[in-house]
């Protein structure tokens, strides 16, 4: 595979029209991602599911340009797409009820033209991880609606495409299943040769899960700072300060008060054990310590 991004979408444009409205849901969506777990978020009718479809040739666009590992999509053969990437749609049915989740398997690697013997170890691991192993033989209709849901997970991440689009993937599962499903996507073998775009509506799913995180909003992508940029500076709380000696040892200290301060540090996670040493050897007594930067929350709600 070559060094172009994976995927690279630039001043994509898509208004949904009827005779007397006009919805100009992405006005100019710029992204390029390379290999890894991103995470789209937006509030309800930002127009993620609407850039998904765009991306994987279910929707027209008017503007823009969609391009995998630098082939434009409108250029690639049915043959093609199927091998770069799959798609797991949102609440819709994307699995057949009326065969087993195995038989699902066989029957998306059959269409994708996908040897069943290249997606069956991971396939089968798959199923473990998200607790479905011993259900493989029973018919789908006859599953709950969060098994099923994870059924069509499988069935999206089974077929080996570089590219994988999962459009709320944690809708109706339950806690461990989201676990499970957040260890298998954390998992190297998973990210590290694959590109995996997500959305969710789940904070704690998607801090556990993304690399990268973006937001939809007023018809543009906005990329939150990575967390590893934020990783520098930290707001430690010290009891009995002496502010004198703080102030001259060039901390900027925050808030001050009789019985303890806060101060900013700013420094790399490696070497914050060793500032917090020498504080506490200059007779400062640190108790808590803090990343400073934007959360999730935040970022979503700003
Ligand atoms: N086929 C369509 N025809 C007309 N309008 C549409 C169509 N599909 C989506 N829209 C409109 O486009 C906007 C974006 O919808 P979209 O489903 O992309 O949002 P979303 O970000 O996925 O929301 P959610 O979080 O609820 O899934 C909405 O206003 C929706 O009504
Ligand atoms: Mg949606």
């Amino acid at each position: 595979m070559d060094n172009t991004a994976a995927l690279s979408v630039h001043h994509l444009k898509k208004t949904f029209r009827t005779s007397s409205n006009r919805n100009e849901v992405l006005k100019d969506v710029n992204i390029v991602l390379e290999k890894g777990v991103v995470a789209i978020l937006g509030s309800n009718g930002a127009g993620k599911t609407t850039f998904i479809r765009s991306c994987t040739d279910l929707l027209d666009y008017e503007e823009g340009k969609i391009e995998y590992f630098g082939k434009g999509l409108q250029t690639m053969s049915k043959e093609e797409k199927n091998r770069t990437f799959a798609l797991l749609s949102e609440g819709s049915r994307n699995i057949y009820y009326k065969l087993t989740p195995w038989e699902n398997i066989k029957y998306f690697a059959a269409v994708r033209g996908v040897p069943f013997n290249a997606v069956r170890s991971q396939s089968k691991e798959l199923l473990n991880e998200l607790g479905l192993y011993d259900k493989r033989n029973q018919l789908v209709e006859n599953l709950s609606r969060g098994m099923q849901q994870k059924v069509a997970i499988i069935c999206a991440l089974s077929m080996n495409t570089p590219v994988v689009f999962l459009d709320e993937p944690t809708l109706g599962l339950d806690i461990e299943s989201a676990f499970g499903l957040s260890s298998f996507l954390s998992s190297p073998e998973i990210t590290s040769n694959r590109l995996i775009i997500m959305t969710s509506h789940d904070f704690n799913f998607i801090e556990r899960t993304a690399r990268q995180i973006f937001k939809l909003q007023d018809g543009v992508m906005k990329r939150k700072e990575d967390t590893a940029s934020f990783d520098n500076a930290f707001i430690l709380k010290i009891l009995h300060p002496d502010i004198d000696k703080l102030q001259a040892a060039r901390y900027e200290i925050l808030e001050r008060h009789d019985l303890y301060c806060t101060i900013r540090l700013l420094t790399t996670a490696l070497l914050l054990g060793k500032e917090i040493d020498r504080l506490n050897q200059e007779g400062h007594e640190v108790t808590s310590v803090e990343i400073e930067g934007e959360n999730l929350k935040d970022f979503y709600l700003n």
